[in-house]
């Protein structure tokens, strides 16, 4: 028997079927290609579209990553994802909202895969300190609706190395090139859109309370020296804790603990 490569795709009439979720997903919107699925959600949040809509695509010609870079989005690799939260919550709670979907795009990876990950705080899932997905949130305050948050979600599923660009080969990585086998989408896109449902109504019933404990055990770099490049100066501190207000707690060279809202960490080898 030839091994064969067949090509994963979306069976989008089944997809619907399988989709056991109660609001995300309904309205569901599918297209082959497009900008980016969080232009996508913004536009149909613009236009009224309820909570839990979410849009996903074959392929981006312009994904977004956090802090101005693009992210690489081929067809058939990947999923390509983003849902509209409409919370009713004021603006300094809208942040942890990155961790909830870092928390349930990581349990459902170690589910379907049985790969262990971990999360780097606040929005990057790293399989040996490679990235294999990441978060975007963006918050936009509507007129007549409050403020909606955009949550897109990027999986890089099938990539082998040789398709990923040369300045992301050290870096990224694949389930694929980790599990050494291609994996189907569909099943992890729905097992994810049910789990981010019920991580989601957690977080509004009860904050982070009972998932830090689920964040903290897949904490990236837990007890280690890091850099943080905030907005205005690096901050250099060991990984404490994430806070109940989802920022990362961190113990600097004086002793002092100090909580860190925003920036990117970068790990301090043999420090
Ligand atoms: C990051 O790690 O910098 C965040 C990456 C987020 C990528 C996803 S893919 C679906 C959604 N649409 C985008 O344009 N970006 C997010």
């Amino acid at each position: 028997m030839t091994n064969e490569i067949v090509a994963d795709t979306y069976d989008i009439p089944q997809l619907r079927r399988d989709l056991h979720s109660t609001r995300f997903g309904h309205p569901l919107e599918y297209r082959d290609r497009v900008t980016s699925t969080n232009d996508r959600i913004l536009d149909m949040a613009r236009r009224g579209a309820p909570e839990g809509t979410v849009a996903l695509t074959e392929e981006q010609t312009a994904g977004r990553g956090r802090r101005g870079h693009s992210w690489f989005s081929p067809p058939g690799m990947g999923i390509w994802t983003s849902f509209l939260l409409r919370p009713r919550l004021p603006g300094k709670h809208l942040p942890p909202l990155t961790l909830c979907a870092a928390y349930a795009v990581a349990s459902c990876i170690e589910e379907n895969t049985d790969v262990d990950l971990c999360i780097k705080w606040p929005n990057d899932i790293l399989i040996n300190d490679r990235k294999v997905a990441g978060i975007l949130a963006e918050t936009k305050n509507m007129l007549r609706e409050g403020p909606c948050v955009v949550v897109g979600i990027g999986i890089n599923v099938n990539h082998t190395l040789n398709v990923f660009p040369d300045e992301l080969k050290a870096s990224a990585t694949s389930l694929r090139m980790v599990k050494n086998e291609p994996i189907s989408r569909q099943p992890l896109f729905c097992k994810m859109v049910e789990k981010f449902e019920s991580v989601y109504h957690m977080y509004l019933e009860t904050g982070l309370r009972d998932i830090l404990p689920k964040i903290t055990s897949r904490l990236a770099w837990l007890g280690e020296m890091v850099e943080v490049n905030e907005p205005v100066k690096p901050t250099f501190g060991r990984i404490v804790e994430v806070n109940e207000d989802g920022s990362l707690s961190l113990e600097t060279k004086d002793n002092r603990c100090i909580a860190i809202h925003s920036g990117t960490i970068r790990l301090i080898e043999n420090a």
